[in-house]
């Protein structure tokens, strides 16, 4: 019998053994058998003349073989006792505790963003990207110059920033994160950052100061626009588990080019015209492009690359996906909004 061998019908012959055990005892007999320090049977496999002539590095990798099956034994034994003693509960009727009673449990509720962003990272990594984390609080050279918004660009007014008294901004956008995940694993690179993003907006039923955006980011030798579109629309479709119609028109961003803008048919309305699509009946759902060439100069991208980035709203596919007519009923601490998305569901 080769060693491996030995190990497997050891292994067998405690599990049926295992199978066996009706009490503590049994157990407690079952661990001296297989376990005991100087007795126990799984000390054969470490043990005789066979063993004695094995080489340094043989004996090295067999023994920890026999170690880990040992200590697999001892979770085994361990989960059994624990089976035991909670059987043991059920059937005895003087311990005052009725099994039987049901509980008034509230399991909480998910908040409806983070249902999004838990289907998109399936989503994506499904389709090879990784998933990282920005920053929230962020320099302002990460935010702004290493997306190609230099101070004087007029590009900086398209969002208004809360600046901090340090001169750290709340980050206006995860495209903050673009040129810091190109510095961190370099290309070839697909990559999503979900996060929060800060703005300084009047609010109204579609905008607020704080909101989820996700950013993609797919670099590499050859990456086109129909990369970008083919991952649109897979995403589009999975997300939504029905026909949905999407639009898209050129759009401006100074770290993309060409940029888009990708627009989703109004979901709560159906295109007639609502509150949440202004009543345009279309949604700005997702700006995106190519990957500006000075961008990928600053993630240090060497030349022969390419990619494409994009910028998903979230809270507004929460809005979507959920029909939420109202952007403010995330952070009103409503609990008749919060408890409609129970987390047992
Ligand atoms: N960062 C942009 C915004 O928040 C969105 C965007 C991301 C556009 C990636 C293009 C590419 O408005």
């Amino acid at each position: 019998m080769s060693y491996d061998e030995q190990i497997t019908a050891m292994e067998q012959e405690f599990s049926r053994e295992l199978l066996a055990v009706a009490a503590a005892e049994d157990l407690r007999r079952l661990e001296r058998s297989f376990l005991h320090v100087k007795k126990g049977r799984i000390r054969e496999l470490t043990r005789g003349a066979a063993f004695a002539e094995l080489d340094v590095e043989a004996r090295r990798s067999h023994g920890a073989e026999a170690a880990q099956l040992e200590q697999k034994m001892r979770a085994l034994l361990d989960e059994r006792l624990e089976n035991l003693t909670h059987k043991d509960h059920e059937t005895t009727p003087d311990i005052g505790i009725d099994f039987s009673l049901t509980a008034d449990v509230q399991p909480g509720s998910i908040q409806p963003v983070m249902i999004i962003q838990a289907a998109l990272e399936d989503i994506f990594r499904g389709m090879g990207f990784r998933v990282d984390e920005g920053f929230e609080v962020e320099t302002e050279y990460f935010n702004f110059d290493a997306v190609n918004v230099g101070p004087d660009h007029p590009a900086r007014d398209m969002q208004d920033t809360f600046w901090l008294e340090n001169g750290l901004v709340l980050r206006t956008h995860t495209s903050a994160s673009q040129v810091r995940a190109l510095r961190a694993y370099g290309a070839p690179l697909r990559i999503i950052f979900p996060g929060r993003c800060f703005r300084q907006e009047e609010t109204d039923a579609s905008h607020e100061t704080s909101f989820y955006q996700c950013e993609g980011l797919m670099v590499d030798r050859g990456v086109s626009v129909a990369n970008l579109l083919g991952v649109m629309r897979t995403l589009m479709s999975e997300v939504f588990e029905r026909e949905v119609k999407v639009r898209l028109r050129p759009g401006y961003f100074p770290f993309v080019e060409p940029g888009f803008e990708l627009d989703l048919r109004c979901l709560i309305c159906d295109g007639t015209g609502c509150k949440v699509c202004k009543q345009s009946g279309w949604v700005e759902l997702m700006p995106c492009g190519m990957v500006h060439p000075k961008v990928l100069e600053a993630g240090g991208v060497p030349a022969g690359f390419s990619g494409f980035a994009f910028g998903l709203g979230m809270t507004r596919l929460a809005m979507m996906k959920f029909g939420i007519p109202d952007i403010r009923l995330f952070d009103s601490g409503d609990l008749r909004f919060h408890s409609q998305f129970p987390a047992s569901a």
